[in-house]
């Protein structure tokens, strides 16, 4: 297992912030800038969500980025955040197949992209995934409730564990989830009193994203929390910000202004000293009268170059 850089948030802190009753704060991210604002928001874990997928990529599920995509985002995302702890997504694909190549993609993760930790979705098949990763020296996050890569199979982006069956199987899958290994918890819109039951009878924390106040943390996704996304939005996403918005001012801005003439004004345009301008000028009008002799013979009696 290797040794966490200076000033990194220590993992088994989030465990302790939860008997303090400390909330945990984290937030998706995929990119530099990105990290950076989290880690001077205090922000205590950054996660790079398969969500870049839609919110970066421009697909309409989480489904189609790959491991080359994830790694990527990751290593820019892990580069800038010093203090969260950096986690990465495993994307659909990565891990389904089997425990080995579930290893494989985690390491990749941790060696290649300088991850702290990976996350992946489900319970079930899931649970040798977490046992073998972890075993290889490398902490994992679970994720249960509406786990996105099976959208298809859950019926779509739908609220889970509404039913008390399915309530019950919730708290089983993410006490195995625990038991496995996992760090923390991942619990997606979830009913709230569902996510309280598993936020008392886990040792580790969870984190909710729709699943009520009583997670011991929270997650939002960047572009839904500063309003980067358009389009709908799960009830559960606050906005604090109206981004989108001031970026297509800006840039209508940028535009008029251009076309009109009004950008760039004298304060975005480099001078020369005066005497070194009227000797480029004196030189650019007349080109011919400041060449060496010989050139000038020479090009005088060949084609002109462009
Ligand atoms: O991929 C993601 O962004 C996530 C969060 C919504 C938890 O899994």
């Amino acid at each position: 297992m290797s040794t966490p850089p200076q000033g990194k948030l220590a993992l088994p802190k989030l465990a302790e912030m939860k008997r303090d009753g400390e909330k945990i704060v984290m937030v998706t991210a995929y990119d530099a800038p990105g990290a950076r604002f989290a880690e001077d928001a205090g922000i205590d874990i950054v996660l790079v969500g398969d969500t870049a997928a839609m919110v970066v990529l421009g697909y309409d599920g989480t489904v189609p980025v790959t491991m080359d995509e994830m790694v990527f985002l990751t290593r820019t995302v892990a580069r800038a955040a010093r203090r969260p702890i950096v986690i990465g997504d495993m994307p659909f694909g990565s891990y389904q197949v089997s425990d080995e190549a579930a290893v494989e993609h985690a390491i990749r993760f941790f060696k290649e992209a300088g991850a702290d930790a990976v996350k992946l979705e489900g319970a079930g098949p899931s649970l040798s995934r977490v046992r073998a990763i972890v075993g290889a020296g490398i902490p994992v996050m679970g994720h249960v409730g509406l786990t996105p890569q099976s959208a298809t199979m859950l019926g779509g982006f739908k609220t889970q564990g509404k039913t008390a069956d399915a309530a019950r199987q919730l708290v089983e899958d993410a006490l195995a989830l625990e038991e496995a290994g996992c760090f923390a918890v991942v619990l997606e819109a979830v009913p709230a009193p569902v996510a309280a039951e598993v936020t008392r009878r886990l040792e580790v924390p969870t984190i909710g994203i729709g699943a009520g106040p009583d997670c011991d943390g929270q997650v939002l996704v960047y572009h839904d929390l500063l309003g980067l996304s358009e389009g709908h939005l799960p009830r559960f996403v606050k906005r604090y910000a109206s981004l989108s918005r001031e970026i297509r001012d800006a840039l209508e801005n940028y535009a008029e202004d251009v076309r009109s003439g009004a950008f760039p004004e004298e304060q975005h345009t480099y001078e020369m000293p005066s005497e070194e301008l009227e000797a480029f000028e004196r030189t650019s009008r007349s080109p011919s009268t400041s060449r060496p002799r010989a050139q000038a013979t020479k090009s005088s009696s060949s084609p002109t170059k462009a």
